[in-house]
């Protein structure tokens, strides 16, 4: 029995019919720019994450560039943030000409570790952009005492609905930044993102990069970007925000299940910090042996990934900064024993029950 790592079809199909409804109502608009769709869906992500602004544009990755630039970090400048993320975390740090300075993570949660901050802080130091991986959130009070008047930026790309002591991601540092990519927790129908804020100048900033720097028309202040959400996707994304929280539900349902299954032994299950209330994006275990696994996996047709095998700083575009291996231990051992399986919502007990054999038996030989 085939088991994807996501399976989008299934989830969607309850709902295809407001859907394609949703689609049709901005064709027969054609307001494909900007549309009243776009600005709804601000409205809506605004209170859902209870800031006051919410920015669309075309994706988490841009949405971190456009919140970096507007917080105002820029060339020559330093940016403190997690070893082991998605590329676009460190390569937003890099396109707005500011050097990533990577800390190590905690091991347990695979979060930067507020540990290592200060001893990173210099004066070239702008801001501080701490990844909420997995959909579980950074330990951000440790976080924003030890940055200071450091404008946090929370990498909440996939974290969309996770919280800390139970205040929601975005409203902790001077602006969030989300992404629609489709195998987020609410993903589109192709690329998309958000930058959260209730921060005026950051908002204003904001909007203004993503339409070329210009706040009236043909007028550009500064060099920015054309980056904007579509009113296409920001129509897709209306219909299913209502059905979140009941999507995180399933995911948290799916990992007690996997956690009790794993109890008890060598399988690293997830470890949530009690602060914290992770939406799990991902259900990340390690284990020995990792790829052999993986390969089993594979050969069942059961999905699994490795997120992400090679930690930010290793990577040959940041060969430059010069950090060598072994200087990020956690992250290192997190790239070579972590596996993503199965967590998505509409996934059954059967399935779940198939990837848990198959899992035992690697540990139980490993
Ligand atoms: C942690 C993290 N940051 C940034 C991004 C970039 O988002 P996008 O793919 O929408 O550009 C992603 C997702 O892909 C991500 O997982």
């Amino acid at each position: 029995m085939p088991i994807p790592l996501l399976d989008l079809k299934r989830q969607l199909l309850p709902i295809r019919h407001a859907i394609n409804e949703a689609i049709a109502n901005v064709i027969d608009s054609t307001r494909f720019i900007l549309g009243p769709e776009v600005v709804a869906f601000e409205e809506q992500i605004a209170r859902y994450t209870t800031v006051s602004h919410a920015i669309g544009c075309a994706s988490g990755s841009d949405a971190l560039i456009l919140a970096l630039r507007a917080a105002g970090v820029k060339k020559g400048d330093e940016v403190i943030t997690s070893a082991y993320s998605f590329y676009a975390t460190a390569g937003a740090v890099w396109h707005v000409g500011a050097r990533p300075v990577f800390i190590d993570i905690n091991p347990k949660t695979y979060n930067l570790d507020p540990q290592y901050l200060a001893q990173n802080i210099t004066a070239r130091t702008k801001a501080i952009l701490p990844v909420h991986l997995f959909g579980q959130m950074a330990e951000m009070e440790a976080i924003l005492d030890i940055a200071g008047q450091i404008p946090v930026i929370e990498d909440s790309a996939q974290s969309l609905g996770a919280r800390w002591k139970g205040k929601p991601t975005g409203t902790w540092g001077s602006a969030a930044c989300i992404s629609f990519f489709p195998s987020k927790n609410l993903g589109g129908f192709g690329d998309g993102g958000m930058i959260l804020t209730s921060r005026q100048d950051i908002a204003e900033r904001c909007r203004s990069l993503r339409v070329h720097g210009a706040k009236k028309t043909y007028m550009h202040e500064e060099v920015g970007y054309n980056s904007r959400l579509d009113t296409l996707q920001a129509a897709v994304l209306q219909v299913m925000l209502p059905y979140l929280d009941e999507w995180t539900d399933q995911r948290r349902r799916h990992a007690a299940y996997y956690n009790e299954a794993f109890s008890n032994t060598t399988i690293q299950t997830p470890t949530i910090h009690p602060n914290a209330e992770s939406v799990y994006n991902q259900y990340v275990i390690q284990v020995e042996n990792r790829d052999e696994l993986r390969d089993r996996m594979n050969e069942a047709s059961i999905g699994c990934a490795v997120y992400y095998p090679l930690p930010l700083p290793l990577q040959p575009c940041f060969r430059e900064l010069g950090y060598q291996r072994g200087d990020f231990p956690h992250a290192e051992r997190a790239a070579a024993h972590s596996l993503a399986i199965p967590v998505f919502p509409a996934l059954t007990q059967h399935e779940m029950d198939a990837i848990i054999q198959i899992v035992l038996d690697h540990a139980a030989t490993n």
